[in-house]
């Protein structure tokens, strides 16, 4: 498809070679010396691309940016801004400007920033096709976002679990989302109308944890003043969720291995009085089981019990072609929220796709709503981003206080560093020219995870 063009400047000479020069490229232009004309002509029809001067003699080229940003209009924009006026450019790239370009520029120049500008328009034009395609897919998770394989995958498998009663172990880094898998299993279950009891195994102390899972009978221990039903007993019938499970003492898992291969249990102080419970068992951790047993800190036979179904949660930085439709979804949550209607641009998404996630899904979620709810703008770009994430050298970096590039571009030379060392320090330091106590402090100040 031909692209079309307007360009809105006032300069005469400047006006008519750059339409010139488009129109050479191939592409359909119109050019206007007027704010007036160009609402005009916008208000007519839609352009692929508009270029713009900030300064013009009527008016104003971010009135123009503003004007096609609230119609939501798929039109990128370059602003054309004069020596010296920058800050005439950063407001035009917080409220959505594609780009912007410095006068003098030269048309080489200016006809790069446009097919980079309509390259990616394609590009955007293209995913969301493939998105809606996907999205007509059956999913019967609502509530778990996703749409790479490697989350329909997932999907799959849940689905075939749902409809059995088999003990599952839920795997994967903090923030997959495997408490969300455990409900969603659940919910889709024939035990869905009864219990979903969750036990967070790492947030009960030793000393109390059996008389939680198991209940206690009065006088049982000082304290217990009033019998207590356990978490499995009030799971009866339905599910009881072991999260954390990779945080259970030894001596608990032994009792949990008899309460799995027996489905009976005694509530302490009971004595020999034997209760049966009708449970299913889901359990998740985000430790590397099978290196706790090979340690000896978790019991090879309750892995093997629970380990019948794994359920392995991809880390959200495998999955990146996940990122833009969790942004739209969370971002649609926090607007109704909050009663905004802010959304992310293109840069902004893809400066998220870039960045690692070591929080996964939880802080793609926490970025999506400190954004919403400290940007002040319509449109978040990726100046509106914290820091560590916008974390590029590119053209937007010209923007940012020296330290920030600074300390951005240390960072991640260190880690490129680590990670060719895999890991190790003393090499690292070798190859940075500093001391290992430096190479420490570094690690530490940075946050980065070795
Ligand atoms: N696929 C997804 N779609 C939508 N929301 C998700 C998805 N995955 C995770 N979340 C959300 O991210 C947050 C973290 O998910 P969840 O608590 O299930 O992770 P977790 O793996 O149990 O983390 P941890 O190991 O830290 O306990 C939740 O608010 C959850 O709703
Ligand atoms: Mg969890």
């Amino acid at each position: 498809m031909k692209h079309s063009i307007i360009v809105v400047e006032d300069e005469k000479i400047v006006r008519i070679s750059l339409a010139d020069a488009l129109t050479a490229e191939g592409y359909t232009v119109l050019a206007v010396p007027t704010c007036a004309e160009a609402l005009a002509a916008l208000g007519e029809g839609a352009f692929s691309l508009v270029i713009t001067d900030v300064r013009l003699p009527d008016g104003n080229g971010i009135e123009i940016l503003q004007r096609i940003m609230e119609r939501g209009d798929n039109s990128s924009v370059i602003v054309m801004t004069a020596f010296g006026t920058i800050e005439d450019a950063v407001k035009a790239m917080r409220l959505g400007a594609y780009n912007y370009i410095t006068k003098p520029f030269s048309l080489e120049a200016m006809l790069l920033v446009v097919k980079r500008a309509l390259d990616h328009q394609d590009a955007a034009a293209t995913n969301v096709r493939l998105r809606k395609e996907l999205s007509s897919c059956y999913c019967p998770f609502p509530n778990m976002i996703g749409e790479s394989s490697a989350m329909h995958k997932v999907f799959s498998l849940l689905a075939r679990v749902a409809r059995t009663d088999s003990t599952v172990l839920i795997t994967g880094e903090s923030g997959t989302g495997k408490e969300l898998v455990a409900s969603s299993i659940h919910y889709q279950s024939d035990r869905k109308d009864k219990p979903l009891v969750r036990v967070n195994c790492a947030a009960l102390p030793d000393t109390l944890i059996e008389a939680e899972l198991f209940g206690h009978e009065k006088g049982a221990f000082t304290g217990a003043e009033v019998r207590k039903l356990g978490r499995f007993e009030l799971a009866d019938g339905g599910t009881i969720f072991l999260d954390e499970i990779g945080d259970l003492p030894l001596l608990t898992q032994t009792k949990i291995l008899r309460v799995i291969e027996e489905r009976t249990l005694e509530r302490l102080g009971g004595g020999a009085n034997t209760l049966k419970v009708d449970v299913r068992v889901l359990a998740a951790t985000n430790k590397e089981l099978a290196e706790e047993v090979r340690q000896g800190r978790f019991r090879e036979d309750l892995f093997y019990r629970l380990n019948v179904i794994p359920v392995e949660m991809p880390p959200l930085r495998k999955r990146s072609e996940d990122i833009p439709l969790l942004v739209e979804k969370f971002a649609k949550r926090c607007n109704d929220r909050f009663g905004t209607t802010r959304s992310f641009d293109p840069q902004a998404i893809e400066a998220l796709m870039r960045y690692s996630f070591p929080g996964n899904v939880r802080e793609l979620q926490n970025i999506v709503e400190r954004c919403i709810a400290l940007t002040e703008t319509e449109i978040i770009g990726r100046a509106d981003l914290p820091a560590h994430i916008r974390g590029d050298m590119g053209r937007q970096s010209a923007l940012l206080p020296l330290a920030e590039v600074v300390g951005e571009a240390e960072r991640a030379h260190i880690e490129k560093i680590l990670r060719i060392t895999s890991g190790n320090r003393s090499k690292a330091a070798d190859l940075l020219g500093i001391s290992r106590k430096t190479l420490w402090e570094k690690i530490n100040s940075h946050k980065l995870k070795v």
